[in-house]
């Protein structure tokens, strides 16, 4: 006999097939996603997961880092979609629809920076070995939504995430920038704005120049009249301006919510005009020099045979590196061009026993690699490979910031409007095309801690100028200091990078519009 399928249970088979259809994921594929700095692997399971206002971020343990960590993703998610999504207690096992932030133990290849992203289609699981990790993830979930995402008002549609699997892991460990708030001051806000895109490409330092010729920029109280003279100029005849302690403190604290490092720069024995010219005593000749707003560079030196010198690098390292959490001080150090060798050496050896004193290890420009090295003291290579192996010789780490590759204050070509040429005119091809591992025969991986880009701003003027010059090359930057160079290539970026140019403009982004993305 034919048995018959009871009435209610066909109408509940068909209502469920019915339901199943509607709420069905799209297919979407995560490898369409375009992720910079480029992942170290990608798996897709050809699905989608539906971000919703009803979508939980859950933190399992109430760690106040982490539950940081979720309300850092609720900020940079709920513009947009118009959500009001909150970080909660719980486990990922008690609700669907929730993307579950987890510290977990991790195979050690995936270090502090490390994680792993699940997207299944009710849920996702980002887990790495420290919160550091959680929050590079979270740019990687931002990138994989909607370009749209980066809206800052609501905008009317679904939010829809390809499911897969990515594991990922910087090849680097210190990738970094540099912004010369010396020569050009800029704001607390422009600072935190600066942060905020260095963050989303995963970059874990901001090295700020905080003194040259023409400006001082940070509050020192036992020496008032570094801000109160030193801080009025600025390249051109501006105003100037300064960060007071405060101020610092807040941009080191908003930099640290993001796990970018500050690394404050007090650039000596020469670039001290601004100095020179606040406090007579710091001169050879006991009488103050004039505030100086032009753009030359290597005439100023502090007096390396005075104890006032001394005296004054102690204090202002001292209050520096007690605002200062993060590990090191800049003491610059380049371009002392009037400061004899023997002098140079002289005070170098000195700085750095002061920033040792006070608890911190030093970066110098690669001219310090003349002086004797601390241990642990690290040398940014710019502009002499042979200062650079010097360094590698005394036993010091390298930072590659090879002028001719990651200066962002160098023109594009010869017809940007803003920027020098001295080093190279540096095109997307030409920020991108290098290796920091083959760059310089003698510097090998185990020497370098890992790459920076610096903006200096003689030429910069305003946020507008400072993201012309810096994106995209930046991008570039980053996918050289994260992604191995085995998996890295022109031609791929430069397809990535002109499907990510409606973000860019959604990120309200003043970006160079090169004609390589036009091609
Ligand atoms: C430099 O560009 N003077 C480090």
């Amino acid at each position: 006999m034919k048995k018959l399928i009871p009435f209610s249970k066909l109408l509940f088979l068909i209502i469920a097939l019915v339901l199943n259809s509607c709420s069905s994921s799209p297919e979407m594929k995560l490898s369409e996603a375009v992720l910079f700095p480029k992942p170290v692997s990608l798996i897709e399971t050809n699905s989608s997961f539906q971000l919703t206002d009803q979508t939980k971020i859950l933190v399992s343990n109430d760690s106040k880092v982490l539950f940081k960590a979720g309300n850092y993703l609720a900020s940079l998610l709920n513009p947009a979609t118009g959500f009001n999504l909150k970080t909660e207690i719980g486990s990922e096992k008690e609700v669907t629809n929730n993307i579950h932030l987890k510290i977990s133990n991790l195979d050690t290849k995936f270090g502090d920076e490390g994680y792993k992203l699940r997207i299944d289609e009710d849920k996702i699981s980002l887990e790495a070995n420290s919160v550091e990790g959680i929050i590079r993830g979270i740019q990687t979930i931002r990138q994989v939504l909607p370009n749209e995402i980066e809206a800052s008002n609501k905008i009317e549609q679904s939010w829809y995430m390809a499911t897969g699997e990515i594991q990922d892991y910087p090849d680097y460990k210190y990738r970094g920038a540099m912004l010369d708030v010396a020569r050009h001051f800029f704001s607390v806000d422009d600072v935190k704005r600066y942060i905020d895109l260095l963050a989303a490409y995963k970059l874990n330092v901001l090295h700020l120049h905080l003194s040259d010729d023409q400006g001082w920029r940070i509050e020192i109280k036992s020496w008032p009249n570094l801000t109160a003279i030193g801080g009025s100029a600025e390249v051109g005849g501006g105003e100037g301006g300064f960060y007071t302690q405060e101020q610092y403190k807040d941009i080191v604290e908003y930099a640290s919510d993001r796990y970018i490092t500050i690394i404050p720069e007090i650039d000596m024995p020469g670039h001290t005009n601004a100095a020179l010219a606040s406090y007579p005593e710091l001169n050879c000749d006991g009488k103050a020099t004039q505030l100086y707003t032009g753009i030359k560079v290597g005439f100023s030196t502090l007096c390396t045979d005075k104890e006032i010198t001394y005296k004054f690098i102690d204090d202002v390292i001292g209050e520096l590196a007690a605002i200062t959490p993060g590990e090191y001080i800049h003491i610059g150090g380049d371009e002392s061009h009037v400061t004899e060798m023997e002098d140079y050496i002289y005070f170098i050896n000195r700085a750095q026993k002061i920033v040792l004193a006070h608890n911190k290890k030093v970066i110098g420009w690669d001219e310090i690699a003349h002086a004797d090295l601390e241990e642990n003291t690290v040398v940014q290579f710019w502009a002499k490979k042979e200062n650079a192996l010097k360094g590698i010789a005394k036993n010091a780490k390298v930072i590659m910031s090879p002028a001719t590759k990651v200066y962002l204050d160098m023109k594009y070509d010869s017809l940007t409007k803003i920027g020098l040429s001295w080093a190279a005119t540096i095109e997307l091809d030409s920020a991108y095309s290098w290796t920091p591992e083959t760059f310089v025969e003698g510097i090998t991986k185990k020497d370098i801690l890992g790459i920076e880009s610096p903006l200096w701003s003689e030429t910069i003027e305003t946020m507008d100028d400072i993201e012309y010059m810096t994106f995209p090359r930046i991008i570039g930057h980053s996918e050289i200091g994260w992604t191995p160079a085995e998996n890295r290539n022109w031609e791929d970026y430069i397809t990535r990078l002109k499907k990510h140019r409606e973000r860019l403009e959604i990120m309200d982004i003043n970006y160079y519009n090169s004609n390589l993305l036009l091609e």
